[in-house]
């Protein structure tokens, strides 16, 4: 089954085609972080035109690189929430057009789960179920993936998503946006133990976490070191943030994995690009004997073939639209599609 993926719920522009969930044709994406970057963020009314002058042009490419034609597509997929409402507005209008055109059935998808979606093409024998630790910019969350379209929330941040502080910090450090990925490359140098930034304590929920305690104690550090004339050492302070960054999240996963007995853990979104975190998910999960699926860093950014993926999963659970689809610019993973 083709399916013809779209997302555009931030400053990525994407089109892909997959093959049976697993198999990526082609993922074209036109990036905006360019035009963004001159505001230190996502501006959300250039996202969306930029978004209406991208799409047409990237879906046309996408058939033209895999050499098939609208009759080989056998349903259009696109992500209908969360994100910035008139970015996702516009992936949803091109959708039902499209499959309004093509007579072809149209596929919701929940942007988070396409990002768990994300390991099935990085893994093609990953099947539920499995832990998925979820931290993208807008969302940080442990996740029991039970079936495809079947999760349950454990636990997960009570303030801010662990991508906002990183780009919250990297931003008043002077790095450009989005400043996660920057942050983790000046980390590369830094002595993890020079500043000491500390860590959310378990609460009533011991899954769920606090990132603006963290925050705060990094920014205050910036300033005051700024007030009274101190160097900073970026690196290893980008270092000692990124350690607690990690330090907050993978007890968290670990505990998971033992209390739920899974033995297989995920991870998913752009900050599970982050050097520190991969390699405490991957130590942790070493001990523990789990096994671990990591996608490349291509595909924990927002794509489209991540949607193509999950999509194939909700058609088959039967979870179709209609032309009466709405967007959402927030929507739980779980529960009823529309
Ligand atoms: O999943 P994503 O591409 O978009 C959302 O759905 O939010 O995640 C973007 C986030 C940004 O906050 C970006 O700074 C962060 O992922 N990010 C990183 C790294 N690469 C991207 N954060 C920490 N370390 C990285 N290497
Ligand atoms: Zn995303």
């Amino acid at each position: 089954m083709n399916i013809l993926a779209i997302e555009s719920s931030c400053d990525e522009t994407a089109v892909a085609i997959v093959k049976d969930g697993r198999e990526v044709l082609t993922d074209c994406i036109a990036s905006q972080v360019e035009l963004h970057r001159i505001y230190g963020g996502v501006v959300p009314e250039i996202a969306s035109r930029k978004h209406i002058e991208a799409i047409y042009g990237l879906a046309d490419q996408a058939l033209e690189r895999t050499g098939l034609t609208r009759q080989d597509i056998d349903a259009v997929a696109v992500t209908y929430a969360p994100g910035l409402i008139g970015a996702v507005l516009v992936g949803v209008n091109f959708a039902k057009a499209a499959a309004l055109a093509m007579n072809k059935p149209l596929i919701p998808v929940h942007h988070i789960r396409g990002h768990i979606a994300a390991n099935y093409i990085a893994y093609p024998d990953l099947q539920p179920p499995f832990l998925c630790l979820v931290v993208s910019g807008g969302h940080t969350m442990i996740v029991h993936v039970k079936d495809y379209t079947d999760m349950e929330i454990l636990g997960g941040t009570l303030d801010d998503a662990a991508g906002e502080c990183f780009d919250k910090v990297a931003r008043v450090l002077g790095m450009p946006y989005p400043g996660g990925a920057a942050l983790d490359k000046a980390a590369s140098t830094g002595d993890e133990t020079k500043y000491d930034l500390p860590r959310s304590k378990p609460g009533e929920n011991p899954y769920n976490m606090s990132f603006s305690g963290l925050k705060t104690a990094a920014l205050n550090l910036i300033h005051h070191a700024e007030q009274v004339g101190e160097e900073l050492d970026t690196p290893s302070l980008c270092a000692s943030f990124s350690a607690a960054v990690s330090d907050t999240l993978v007890p968290r996963v670990v505990r998971a994995l033992q209390e739920t007995g899974l033995r297989k853990i995920a991870v998913a979104g752009g900050v599970a690009a982050n050097s520190r975190i991969r390699r405490d998910i991957m130590s942790a999960a070493q001990t523990l004997g789990a096994e671990v699926y990591m996608p490349p860093l291509s595909l924990c950014g927002d794509n489209a073939a991540m949607i193509g993926a999950q999509a194939y999963y909700e058609y088959q659970a039967g979870n179709t639209a209609d032309m009466s689809l709405n967007a959402y610019a927030t929507k739980s993973i779980l529960g009823e599609i529309i």
